[in-house]
């Protein structure tokens, strides 16, 4: 019997494509101001991925640089799941080409398709399976090649999203009061039109018109979406610190998912935390979707901002609508 079942993050790591985006490149493209992209979101440009880089090839980059920062091997993994709504292909999962990629043991590998929660979605289920002491290492990714799935021609949508790739891997915990401390889950469906690709699943196959009318492109109607986000993800973080006996007051460090500064600040206002408090890279990639908080996460560690011992609190909010939080004792 574990005296501390619960998992820890081991080690983390990330990776953006090279080719910037900029704002004042995208008003050659669609009718948009780089004043009203950064005054409305806080983006200012965005990572594209290389024709011929795929989901998977980005996902392993990050992948490799979490294992080696968690010194471990791909043949240490027991578990493989990438939280993505941009894989390669419709089927298989997203995770089987990792697993290929890394050369890993036939392990259990699969997707989750919680959009932009889908990192503290695959973060909650990884600990799971470490708390029940069926694994002892998961490989968590989010990774999101949402270049591929915009409409360039839609600027209500084209401007907000880019490309990326975050990972964490998990292990025992020491128990030594580091881990992660709760997570928490949710989906109202209630919304669930409000941000889509209302083509080429089983609902709606494509078909050349529906191609010319972009139904196989992100759908968002982002005011609908921005009502809920602010309540939601204040919530959810005030349940995940709850569950651990602890208040706002007590966090270093939130990585919230980067969706839109203004939602951010709103956040940060009802949980009474400053903005410093928050780690912010939306300006320089845009909204990665299930990518952003694993991205962020490794950036503040890299950089030395978040330290080992300290509490760090993740929330995101998107499709399903899905969303997601989780506190982590680094
Ligand atoms: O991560 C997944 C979850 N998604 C989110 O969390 C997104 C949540 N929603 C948002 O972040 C915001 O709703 C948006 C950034 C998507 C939009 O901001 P908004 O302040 O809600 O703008 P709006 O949709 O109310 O549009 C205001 C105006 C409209 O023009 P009119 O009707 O007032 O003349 C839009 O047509 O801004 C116009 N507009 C643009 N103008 C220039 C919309 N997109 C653009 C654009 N450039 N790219």
């Amino acid at each position: 019997m574990l005296v501390d079942p619960k998992s820890r993050i081991l080690g983390t790591g990330a990776y953006v494509p090279e080719r910037i985006l900029s704002n004042s490149e995208l008003e050659s493209i669609v009718d948009t101001s780089d004043e009203w992209i950064t005054e409305r979101t806080g983006i200012k440009e965005r990572r594209v991925a290389a024709e011929g880089e795929a989901a998977s090839d980005m996902a392993v980059a990050a992948a490799r640089r979490a294992l080696e920062a968690a010194g471990l091997e791909p043949g240490d993994l027991d578990m493989i799941i990438v939280g993505t709504i941009s894989a390669d292909m419709p089927l298989p999962a997203c995770a089987a080409f990792v697993q290929q990629k890394l050369g890993c043991r036939s392990i259990p590998s699969f997707d989750v398709a919680a959009a932009c929660a889908g990192f503290v979605y695959a973060l909650s289920i990884g600990d799971q399976f470490i708390r029940s002491g069926s694994c002892k290492h998961v490989l968590v990714i989010g990774v999101e090649l949402l270049s591929r799935v915009l409409n360039f021609k839609d600027r209500t949508t084209c401007v907000l999203f880019g490309d990326g790739a975050g990972a964490a891997v998990l292990g025992p915990a020491g128990g030594d009061g580091r881990g992660v401390l709760s997570t928490r889950l949710y989906t109202d469906a209630t919304l669930a039109e409000s941000l889509c690709i209302p083509g080429g699943g089983s609902r709606e196959p494509l078909t050349r018109e529906s191609l010319e009318l972009a139904r196989d492109k992100v759908h968002m109607i982002g005011g609908d979406i921005f009502k809920v986000a602010v309540k939601n993800l204040t919530s959810a973080s005030r349940s995940a610190l709850a569950d651990a006996g602890l208040e706002a007051k007590d966090v270093d460090w939130v990585v919230p998912h980067q969706a839109n500064l203004r939602i951010i600040s709103q956040v940060a206002q009802r949980l009474e935390l400053p903005l410093s408090q928050f780690v912010l890279n939306i300006e320089r990639y845009g909204n990665t979707s299930s990518a952003s908080i694993p991205i962020a996460l490794d950036e503040a560690v890299r950089d030395g901002r978040i330290t080992s011992g300290q509490t760090v609190l993740m929330c995101a909010l998107g499709a399903g609508i899905s969303w997601a939080s989780a506190l982590v004792r680094m």
